[in-house]
């Protein structure tokens, strides 16, 4: 029985909601491990478009359980309005949504804390989402955070929120912000959403390993992606979780040992959104292109993502840090008209080619891409479900990638439903799946 994770290989909107929805049926749970609602996971179901920014997208399948774990950051009010939104569309929250009583709660004072770092001009701006996130698991880490099973508890939380308060009013003080916050309104309100959300919430790595042992089987959802985690990806532009494989065993309280694989999700291009460096990033009429052709804006902000070609250093990077057993490739069909496309083959530093992924923020803006141009299919590869039916153009594309990349591509995407999909047989993803 496979229990597996799937992840972002590379800087996020990889397209992970939609091959989490498409495996979610062999999966019993989906299991969310970090992040919050700075997610945006998009699926189609027929012409329904889904946003999921909580809320794992196993959730659309009837009878999968979809667990929020203690290392995702929840923002009450965000999560009620997306349980009420897939209520309408018919989904059976109240049966199939698990809290972690561990998770750690937003408040409005954690997007102003953001807001005022984000503005200050002794800051770098990290262009984050705004929704609150890394100062929420600053104050997790600063041990000073709520957790669910604090706001809802009624003998504990109104002095665990003063506190919490008390810091943000000594914190403003010291910034000389005078954004007058109510907190008293605030208070009032988590603990009518407290109420709403208390009988979902509990112990959930309790749940997911007790499902372990009766040989039931989970699928890790990763949120964002390994170039923004806070430990291995281009810090300090990154996001405040760990959205590497490590991650899933931390926020979800289920043992490594537990786990029997890794599928690491990436476009057959690479996209960022927000500040930091980006190598093979494309400011020319292509990237614009890319833009346009893969719709290439944010699903949470509705930024522009800045787009660029797939980078192999970076690929091989985030499969070894993640150990990889299995690629996707997603959306594919956004090359199609492409005559010609780049590919990155190699970082250099000052005219040197460097091995290892630059750690400092100054090597890595100096890095240089090194090119070699792949030949374009021209032809349309949208919605072709079985391998041999791809222009050799795009076989061989995929072949390179696989070869330099030296994990295998177990699957491609070239559409956004769930049928435009291309599982290969054979491969370990496959044989993960079962
Ligand atoms: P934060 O997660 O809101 O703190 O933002 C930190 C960085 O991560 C910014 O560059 C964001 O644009 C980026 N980020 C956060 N969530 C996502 C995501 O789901 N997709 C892509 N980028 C993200």
């Amino acid at each position: 029985m496979s229990n597996i994770i799937v992840l972002g290989a590379q800087w996020g909107d990889e397209g992970k909601g939609k091959i989490v929805d498409l495996f979610s049926d062999r999966f019993d749970i989906v299991a969310r491990y970090q992040g919050g609602h700075n997610a945006g996971h998009t699926v189609f179901i027929g012409p329904t478009k889904y946003i999921l920014k909580l809320i794992p997208s196993g959730i659309l399948r009837p009878g999968v359980t979809a667990v929020i774990g203690n290392g995702v950051v929840i923002d009450p009010l965000a999560l009620v309005e997306e349980m009420s939104t897939l209520e309408k569309a018919g989904v059976n929250v109240r049966e199939q949504l698990a809290i972690s009583n561990r998770a750690h709660v937003i408040f409005p004072f954690h997007r102003m804390v953001e807001k005022v770092g984000e503005g200050r001009s002794d800051r770098e701006a990290i262009g984050t989402t705004s929704r609150g996130i890394g100062p929420c698991y600053e104050d997790k880490i600063g041990r000073r955070g709520i957790r669910m099973a604090d706001l809802i508890d009624p003998a504990g939380f109104a002095d665990y929120y003063n506190n919490l308060a008390a810091d943000k009013v000594t914190l403003a003080k010291a910034f000389d912000v005078h954004e007058v916050i109510d907190f008293a309104a605030i208070r009032a309100q988590y603990e009518e959403l407290a109420a709403r959300l208390a009988p979902l919430v509990t112990d959930t790595a309790a749940l997911l390993n007790r499902a372990i042992r009766d040989g039931k089987r989970i699928l890790f959802e990763g949120a964002q992606g390994a170039m923004l985690d806070i430990d291995h990806g281009t810090y300090p532009f990154v996001t405040s979780s760990n959205a590497t494989a490590g991650g899933a065993c931390t926020g979800t309280g289920v043992p490594p040992t537990k786990i029997n694989g890794i599928i690491g999700v990436s476009k057959a291009y690479i996209t960022r959104v927000g500040a930091g460096p980006f190598p093979s990033e494309d400011h020319g009429p292509l990237g614009e292109k890319i833009r346009q052709v893969g719709k290439e804006f944010g699903s949470v902000t509705g930024r522009p993502r800045r787009c660029g070609w797939f980078d192999i250093p970076l690929a091989r990077y985030t499969a070894a840090v993640n150990g990889i057993d299995s690629l996707i490739v997603t959306k594919l069909d956004v090359l199609d008209e492409l005559d010609e496309i780049p590919v990155c083959v190699g970082y250099k530093v000052n005219g040197v080619e460097v091995t290892e992924m630059p750690a400092t923020r100054s090597s890595m803006e100096q890095v240089e891409p090194v090119y070699v141009r792949l030949k374009g299919w021209q032809s349309s590869t949208r919605g072709i479900s079985v391998m041999e039916q791809l222009p050799p153009a795009a076989i061989e594309y995929l072949r390179f990638l696989e070869e330099r990349t030296e994990v295998e591509i177990g699957a491609i995407s070239t559409g956004p439903e769930r049928t435009e999909t291309i599982v290969r047989p054979g491969s370990k993803l496959h044989q993960l799946l079962g």
